[in-house]
């Protein structure tokens, strides 16, 4: 379906869902439903979406805002609602021990400590993330702050600051969604921006900003323009780079964000494309044969106006870095390699499953207790075959190195998910601030949907600095109180 692409429709633009006000918090309705949806004129897809068909609104927030969410569950099974990169409490995080059942309503509230970046929310329920995703709940969420808004950047939303919510997927037939191709990590070969197929964007020929999520189940993609143009990425997934990056290729992976902004001021229309990565065939035993070719992902038709825009702020952000050396502790983190506890069970049509640290997902099981207050160094190595993108609940993390060598530009910003190349060890470092709760753990895993569902995820909790359980390597919650708590 990806052949003879004639970009027909309009991108759509998910729209920003407004709150009501309580006092001085922002109240937002969210409905979680089954839907119909055409993703090609005439022929339905069965589909979930929040407070609509596919995807959901996009949030948009203020760094201190207080808000509070009413999120009813209308599916016949349980969901949940995390809150991708965001940091809040854990009983407030959306994780399998946050569940909405069928019928019940969620009303989880925080306030918002995070700087100005594009976040994202989406199901994390317990073996269900990636088939619910699949089918549409996703959405973004954009916070801004006085710093962001001061700069002199595109921020006009859906007009000189596009949402892009990358997605493959694929199709029978009858226009419906196919999900389960039998691997172990899902790909489509047909690429759906913010849910439009083949879609184009009308924009003025000026300075244009791109918020490019990855929410797919396992696609990386290496974004570029169809005409080689260099562009500058200005914020990675948790907030504003310090300086622009020049680039002419950003690689995503799934849970990542980058924003980007590309002069279009030669009044030229481009292509975002994905360039082809030779190493993908052997990445994915589903892989698609047109993985090595290039995927022409989004149309830019670009009206010609006499606006010159200003270059890009020389600064654009403050990040202050912790020293290594004043890291509480570094803990290893493997990815892959074999299970050692015994826990495998083969998941009919899953594939194989993935340990961390040699462990497989147990919803009762601590895996690591952080001390409130800690900074620590995680080293994460992947001694598997495959990248695998890994992802930490709670905080923003900065990259240290990648095999001993500091990140590239691009990476040197606020991250709560990185790509960990096959034999590759990346050092991450982070400050576990302001939430403990040793009855609630958060997560951390592997961003690939399936792979995750599978197992590939591990828990930890952040305890008050007078916890008994300081120090400790790991205990057993127990489930059924904490069931009770809520
Ligand atoms: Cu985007 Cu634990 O997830
Ligand atoms: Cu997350
Ligand atoms: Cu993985």
């Amino acid at each position: 379906m990806n052949a003879g692409l004639t970009f027909t429709n309009p991108l759509h633009i998910p729209p920003i869902l407004e709150p009501t006000l309580e006092g001085d918090t922002k109240v937002f309705e969210l409905e979680i439903a089954n839907g119909t949806h055409q993703f090609f004129a005439g022929q339905d897809a069965a589909t979930q979406g929040y407070n609509g068909t596919y995807l959901g609104p996009t949030i948009k927030v203020k760094t201190g805002d207080n808000v509070r969410f009413n999120i009813v569950n209308t599916l016949d099974e349980v969901t949940t609602v995390h809150w991708h990169g965001m940091h809040v409490p854990p009983e407030m995080d959306g994780t399998p021990h946050q569940p909405i059942m069928p019928g019940a309503t969620w009303h989880p509230h925080y306030e918002i400590k995070n700087e100005a970046s594009t976040m994202w929310y989406h199901p994390h329920t317990h073996g269900g993330t990636a088939r619910q995703s699949y089918f549409g709940l996703a959405g973004l969420y954009i916070i801004e702050d006085e710093n962001s808004a001061s700069l002199d950047i595109p921020q006009t939303y859906g007009v000189d600051d596009i949402p892009v919510i990358l997605q493959d997927r694929l199709f029978d037939d009858s226009g419906d969604l196919v999900y389960g191709n039998g691997g172990n990590a899902f790909l489509g070969d047909t690429i759906l921006i913010n849910g439009t197929h083949n879609p184009y964007v009308t924009v003025d020929g000026k300075l244009i900003r791109f918020r490019i999520l990855n929410a797919s189940n396992a696609r990386i993609y290496r974004l570029a323009f169809s005409d080689g143009r260099e562009f500058h990425q200005i914020a990675t997934d948790g907030g504003l780079l310090e300086a622009p990056v020049a680039l002419d290729m950003v690689k995503l992976a799934p849970g990542e964000r980058a924003e980007i902004v590309v002069d279009l001021s030669d009044d030229t229309d481009v292509t975002l494309v994905s360039l082809p990565d030779p190493s993908v065939l052997s990445m994915f035993e589903n892989a698609f044969e047109n993985e090595s070719g290039r995927f022409d992902l989004l149309k830019i038709a670009v009206t010609p106006t006499e606006t010159v825009s200003a270059a890009l702020p020389a600064v654009l952000n403050v990040i202050e870095r912790w020293d290594e050396a004043d890291a509480a502790r570094v803990r290893p983190m493997q990815l892959a390699g074999p299970i050692t506890d015994g826990s495998d069970r083969v998941i009919v049509g899953q594939g194989r499953q993935i340990p961390i640290n040699g462990k497989l997902m147990d919803m009762a099981r601590v895996d690591a207790v952080v001390t409130l207050g800690d900074i620590e160094v995680w080293e994460v190595t992947n001694a598997g075959g495959v990248p695998h993108p890994f992802h930490v609940h709670d905080i923003q993390f900065l990259v240290l190195d990648r095999d001993g060598t500091p990140p590239p530009l691009n990476e040197r910003g606020w991250k709560d998910t990185t790509l960990v190349n096959a034999g590759e060890t990346v050092r991450i470092i982070a400050k576990y601030t302001d939430f403990a709760n040793e009855n609630v753990p958060y997560m951390f895993h592997c961003h690939i949907m399936e792979h995750e569902d599978n197992g590939m995820m591990g828990q930890f909790t952040v305890v008050a600095p007078d916890s008994d359980l300081v120090g400790s390597d790991g205990y057993m919650l127990d489930l059924d109180m904490h069931a009770m708590e809520h």
